[in-house]
């Protein structure tokens, strides 16, 4: 194996409470697959991803129903939250890789990732001394409210960026970042934990079918790129 190498970590334990249905969302069949098994297959057929871990709940029953794909481990160390089940992923195998791997997080909902997204993050991040992520920028007038359902203040969106997945970094330095957040509930991807810590991830621009699927009308269009429709 090359050095360094390129791990997909893809946090898989939520509930997906907004998407209101009693099966968990990366289940969801989308074109005729389940959420979570799109995600899997682009990444078990990325050339470049040398290995691929799916961390999914203790309590989970519907992963044994997914066909196995090559190179690919599930962990069953789901937590709390996001950020907790992607640092008991990094923490379980931190002894097979080096603290100077790379590290792909992915959400399991957002099943239109591409292998061509993934070979742009990494061509793009893999000589980065702090690593990145795929973003877009942001295109709509951004708002900011009163807290009273009215507009206060139009802010500027020349500078913002609407944050995607995977989100690339060391794995040694991932691990101690996550595990340094003070403040989890400003913690909400890997690059915020990196940036509590100073670093400044480097913006990679994604593509509008990456999107999360969190609501049930996302399901439609998510669906659309899937069949290769949009
Ligand atoms: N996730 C996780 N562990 C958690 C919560 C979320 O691994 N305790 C994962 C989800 O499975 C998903 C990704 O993190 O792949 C992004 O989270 P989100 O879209 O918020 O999914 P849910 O938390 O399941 O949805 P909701 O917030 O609507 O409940
Ligand atoms: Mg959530």
């Amino acid at each position: 194996m090359s050095f360094p190498n390129y791990i997909a970590l893809i946090p898989a334990a939520g509930v997906g409470a907004r998407m209101g249905s009693e099966m968990p969302k990366q289940y969801a069949l989308l074109a005729g697959k389940p959420m979570l098994q799109h995600v899997m297959e682009t990444f078990a057929g990325a050339s470049q991803i040398d290995h691929v871990y799916v961390v999914v709940s203790a309590a989970d029953t519907y992963i044994n129903d997914l066909p196995l794909q090559p190179r690919t481990t599930i962990l069953r160390c789901g937590g709390a939250s996001r950020q907790a089940s992607v640092t008991n992923g990094l923490s379980a195998i931190q002894n097979d890789w080096d603290a100077d791997d790379w590290v792909l997080v992915h959400d399991a909902a957002r099943p239109g990732l591409t292998t061509e997204l993934i070979d742009k993050l990494i061509a793009f991040v893999k000589d980065d001394p702090v690593g990145g992520l795929l973003a877009v920028p942001v295109v709509d007038t951004i708002k900011r409210s009163n807290g009273h359902g009215r507009s206060e203040a139009t802010v500027s969106r020349e500078l913002l960026w609407a944050a995607q997945t995977p989100q690339m970094f060391r794995h040694g330095r991932l691990l101690q970042a996550l595990r340094a957040a003070t403040d989890p509930d400003s913690i909400t991807d890997e690059a915020s934990a990196m940036e509590a810590q100073g670093d400044h991830p480097k913006l990679v621009e994604g593509s509008p079918r990456n999107f999360k699927v969190t609501l049930p009308e996302d399901r439609l269009l998510a669906e659309l790129h899937l069949k290769g429709s949009l």
